[in-house]
């Protein structure tokens, strides 16, 4: 190929390049010269600025800044910016020929001649105001969204908490107005053990609630795991249909924890009682504890942790419900079955506890909750 030839196709090329450019009409890609000036103009230019060709070729690119920017000063740092490091970006308020604003993302990049000289800077803009506007109605929507669910949370946990100690008041007041009335000592004793019963509950309610609010100190202790699953095993062995079976399973040098252990048999029966609940009249429910080394993969935890797994085959958690379980007060069970505080109690005392709690579930397969319980670390001996 002679030298008239390959000359001839890089004009070709330059034309079909030239004519590329012109036709973008989303994007005002223009040259500037090193100082700043305007040299080439495109149509997408055009449209999104306003200006003619002619208009603005020869003019300084600060023309198309806000007087705010020109004040600041901006132009002349993003051109400094891409002439001592090669590109610079920026998002932000551009002006239109007609004074009218919008919202621009560019990019300007230095163009060097073959011996590395600089020849210009070639500058791509794109109006992105529409996108911009979009993001910030989402943004609004997702944060009275996220004001609705917080006002929903609080509605169902006054609602709830109201509804729950009106129901234990009713026992007590009806109880004690019967007992009041009555001559017959063993029917007025019932009574007060009614009376006694509801009031407890109560009790109770309230505790979990403290807990889930992180406002009640725990008693840290050293606890053996398999000494406290045996104070509760009559508890659980009297709550379970006799066609559940539950079985426990121990690490052989399994660790002690250190926890506050009565807090920690709430937890363990909120769990067992959730998996019967949700594994009906035959099932298995499994408590697993093993030895674990954290380093972080679980809420930044790092050292000797003991895994304490509370499993089921039961019906499982449906998507929709799983991220709302331990929200204090969410129940799907029916009327007067379930409070909801069980698993707020469960996720307060982890928390409290230097631990963490996790759910995995398939519908129609079961569920496991597991706890991470930090493993007791003996005070360093001071004796030496
Ligand atoms: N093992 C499980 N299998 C299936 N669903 C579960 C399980 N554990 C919890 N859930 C779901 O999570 C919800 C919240 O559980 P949580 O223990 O907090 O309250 P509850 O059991 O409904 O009432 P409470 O424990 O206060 O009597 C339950 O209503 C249930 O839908
Ligand atoms: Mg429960």
């Amino acid at each position: 190929m002679g030298s008239t030839e390959r000359s001839s196709v890089h004009a070709l090329q330059d034309s079909r390049y030239e004519q590329l450019v012109q036709a973008v009409v989303d994007y005002a890609i223009y040259m500037l010269d090193p100082d700043g000036y305007v040299v080439s103009w495109n149509a997408g230019a055009q449209r999104i600025k306003g200006w003619r060709a002619e208009e603005v070729i020869g003019k300084h690119f600060s023309l198309f800044f806000t007087d705010e920017d020109c004040a600041e000063g901006k132009p002349a740092w993003l051109l400094e910016r891409a002439l001592s490091t090669g590109v610079a970006q920026d998002e932000g308020w551009r002006v239109r020929k007609d004074g009218t604003r919008f919202w621009a993302l560019a990019a300007l990049d230095v163009i060097r001649a073959p011996d590395g000289e600089v020849i210009g800077l070639a500058k791509v803009t794109r109006d992105i105001t529409d996108r911009r506007e979009a993001a910030q109605q989402l943004d609004a929507m997702r944060a009275q969204l996220f004001q609705a669910q917080k006002l929903e949370a609080l509605g169902q946990l006054t609602g709830g908490m109201a509804h729950d100690f009106n129901n234990l008041l009713t026992i007590i007041i009806g109880s004690a107005r019967l007992a009041l009335n009555s001559h017959d000592p063993q029917r007025v004793r019932r009574l007060l053990e009614h009376v006694l019963d509801a009031g407890e509950r109560g009790t109770q309610m309230t505790q979990q609630l403290l807990s889930f609010a992180r406002q009640k100190a725990l008693k840290f202790g050293r606890i053996q795991l398999p000494t406290l699953i045996d104070s509760i095993r009559l508890l659980i062995g009297q709550a379970l249909p006799r066609a559940v079976e539950l079985q426990i399973r121990f690490d052989e040098s399994l660790q002690d924890v250190e926890v506050d252990g009565g807090q920690l048999q709430m937890v363990l029966l909120n769990l067992i009682f959730n998996a019967r609940d949700a594994v009906g009249e035959v099932g298995v429910i499994c408590l697993q504890a093993s030895n674990c080394r954290l380093d972080g993969e679980i809420d930044d935890l790092h050292g000797d942790f003991v895994r304490l797994e509370v499993s089921d085959n039961g019906h499982g958690i449906d998507a929709k419900v799983l991220p709302r379980i331990f929200e204090p007060f969410f129940t799907t069970k029916a009327f007067g079955k379930g409070t909801g505080l069980g698993l707020s109690q469960v996720y307060g005392f982890a928390r409290q506890s230097n631990g963490a709690v996790r759910v995995s579930s398939t519908v129609g397969q079961g569920t496991c909750m597991t706890l991470y319980l930090p493993a007791f670390a003996p005070a360093p001996d001071s004796t030496h």
